[in-house]
């Protein structure tokens, strides 16, 4: 029965271009597994949108000198135009600043009021006198009270990745802006009673089996959670975000952040379900014990994604549902991936030290980039990008391994019958231990993605490619052409037949090339039905990236068959050699590199 699967992904902040650790760390993944289960046959949705609120774009604004909606408006079209060249493949890509988000997040909001789980508490916050307001945690620098690092934000030391409850932890907090000193004055906020939703139902869920999860992941949550939550504040002294729904007092505040960012695959889901026709579609995938979620983040996310969105979710019971009780889905899985570096070092946007994926895409297909991202992800520890590295793999595995296999069977079928596929007679046990293979394949790579061990979802479909390889040499149909065309005949089919079946495996990570060979292959339609629409919707505010991916996808996780007697169309190679040159033409594109410690 086909399977409900929400995949969302990490709402990137829309005030930077998008690097090669954002794509591997999140997007890419959640588009692979994705584009599997539509392979499969279930009802994907894949969402996520920018992140348009709070300081991380307030700062960028002042420092560009440009309205906060200005900022989010250029990196959010950006994005847009990143996901569709590389093909990352959601179903809605929307922002936190649409009608429908700030209306979900003040719900959600009101019915964790509404249960008892928010309460109001006045706090000292930092107060600069210079400016005459208060400002956001991240507007704060100071000592870092666990590690010493001078150079820590108010609500997280980057070194040592404390957070921290609030800034006035710091060692001799300073303002960001001016460096001017900073004075603790009173303030109310709103409060996310965390102990209490832990003792009610969290704690229960977080020690749930979780067998399925990446140790790492569940370890750190289940550690987090044990060792005591504090109540969290959720509002905060700005101006630029989504107004408090009360009545009384708090003006001039908004919902934090992290607060209602999060609540953006909520929101999401139901602006999809909308954009469908179909407005309470997403209940299929929110309110159904047999939808499966899943959450697509880097590390430095785990404890918002692991521990305090379930706690709103399990907060807010009884939202947008007749039974008081009924609690939207939690997460199914939390797959967070590792930073992958640059080169040996941290990647740095201010140092230009990275790969800024638009640009790279100036010069390089998307096939090879997914490729080498997907061969490199940080499933189990941070990894590395290095441009040799990138190029040694396009060369010795994609070109040498796979793109080869694909030329030499579809050449010769060229060659030796003028791109006409053989009828094969009776095939041999080899022929059919080859073909046995390949379809054994289909399971045992399909439960790796479903597992998201991507990385070896790979090697496992390139030793596939690599048998069909080796069955060319020992069936040798150039060889065997003169005295026994029909074996070469023969031999080419069942190539055929499992470079079909191939470029299945390969779809989730290739999506482009997979679909080039379904063509050169004679074989119609889309592997992914897509279809994309983008436009700027005047009513949500927002930049719609919609793709109607999956629901008419016409391939299948299956290999289906190439017919005797089918005239394929001209063959067309699938990757290029890249010269091993370039990597010192990139290199030279890099900023120069980040010294250590500063
Ligand atoms: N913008 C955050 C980051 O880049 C991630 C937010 S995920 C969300 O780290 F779900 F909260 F939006
Ligand atoms: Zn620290």
């Amino acid at each position: 029965m086909a399977q409900y699967v929400l995949v969302s992904i990490a709402w990137p902040y829309a005030n930077s271009d998008i690097h090669q650790g954002n794509v591997t760390g999140s997007h890419l993944p959640g588009d692979i597994y994705a584009r599997y289960h539509r392979l499969r046959g279930n009802h994907v949705v894949m969402v996520s949108g920018s992140d348009s609120h709070g300081t991380p774009v307030t700062v960028k604004a002042e420092e560009m000198g440009m309205s906060n909606l200005a900022v989010y408006e250029h990196y959010h079209s950006r994005f847009l135009e990143l996901f569709r060249r590389l093909g990352i493949s959601y179903d809605l890509f929307t922002s936190t600043h649409t009608e429908n988000h700030f209306k979900v997040s003040q719900d959600m909001f009101s019915q964790l009021l509404k249960n008892g789980y928010l309460y109001r508490k006045v706090t000292p916050q930092m107060y600069s006198p210079e400016a005459g307001k208060f400002l956001p945690d991240r507007y704060v620098e100071g000592t870092c009270p666990n590690c010493g690092y001078p150079g820590a934000r108010g609500d997280q030391c980057d070194n040592c990745n404390t957070l921290f409850e609030s800034a006035a932890e710091l060692i001799n907090p300073r303002s960001k802006r001016d460096n001017s000193l900073l004075e603790l004055r009173d303030t109310e906020h709103f409060f996310l009673d965390l102990p209490a939703i832990a003792e009610d139902a969290l704690s229960a869920w977080i020690h749930d089996d979780k067998e399925h999860w990446r140790p790492q992941v569940i370890n750190f949550a289940r550690n987090f959670v044990d060792q005591g939550l504090i109540g969290r504040a959720v509002t905060r002294d700005m101006d630029w975000g989504i107004p408090v729904p009360v009545e009384d007092g708090f003006d001039g505040k908004v919902l934090y952040v992290w607060f209602e960012a999060v609540i953006g695959y909520l929101s999401a889901t139901i602006e999809w379900a909308h954009n469908q026709g179909d407005p309470e579609a997403w209940r299929n995938w929110w309110y159904n014990p047999g939808a499966r979620t899943l959450y697509f983040i880097g590390k430095d996310n785990v404890p918002f994604h692991a521990v305090f969105w379930p706690a709103q979710l399990l907060g807010s019971h009884g939202l947008y549902s007749d039974d008081p009780q009924a609690v939207l889905n939690l997460p199914y899985d939390v797959p967070a991936n590792e930073f992958m570096n640059m080169e040996g070092q941290k990647i740095s946007g201010s140092r230009n030290w990275g790969v800024w994926m638009l640009d790279a895409l100036d010069r390089y297909d998307p096939d090879p980039l997914r490729y080498y991202l997907t061969t490199n992800m940080p499933e189990t520890r941070d990894s590395d990008w290095s441009w040799s590295g990138f190029i040694e793999r396009n060369n010795n595995e994609l070109v040498a391994n796979w793109g080869n296999l694909v030329n030499r069977v579809l050449n010769m079928t060229q060659r030796y019958f003028g791109g006409v596929v053989q009828e094969p007679g009776e095939l041999t046990p080899v022929d059919i231990a080859l073909l046995a293979a390949i379809d054994e394949g289909l399971d045992t790579v399909g439960a790796l993605y479903d597992a998201c061990k991507f990385r070896a979802a790979v090697q496992e479909t390139l030793r596939l490619s690599s048998l069909v390889n080796q069955y060319l040499e020992e069936t040798s149909p150039w060889t065997v052409f003169k005295t026994d065309p029909a074996a070469t005949g023969r031999a080419l089919y069942v190539a055929t037949q499992a470079i079909n079946g191939l470029k299945i495996l390969w779809a989730p990570v290739l999506p482009f090339t997979s679909q080039t060979l379904h063509e050169i292959l004679g074989e119609a339609g889309t592997l992914f039905g897509e279809q994309r629409i983008e436009r700027y919707d005047e009513a949500t505010r927002s930049h719609l990236g919609l793709t109607y991916a999956g629901a008419d996808a016409v391939g299948h996780w299956a290999r289906s068959a190439i017919p005797a007697g089918r005239q394929l169309p001209k063959p067309r190679a699938l990757f290029k050699k890249l010269e091993p040159e370039l990597a010192e033409q990139e290199l030279a594109r890099l900023g120069p590199k980040p010294v250590v410690g500063t």
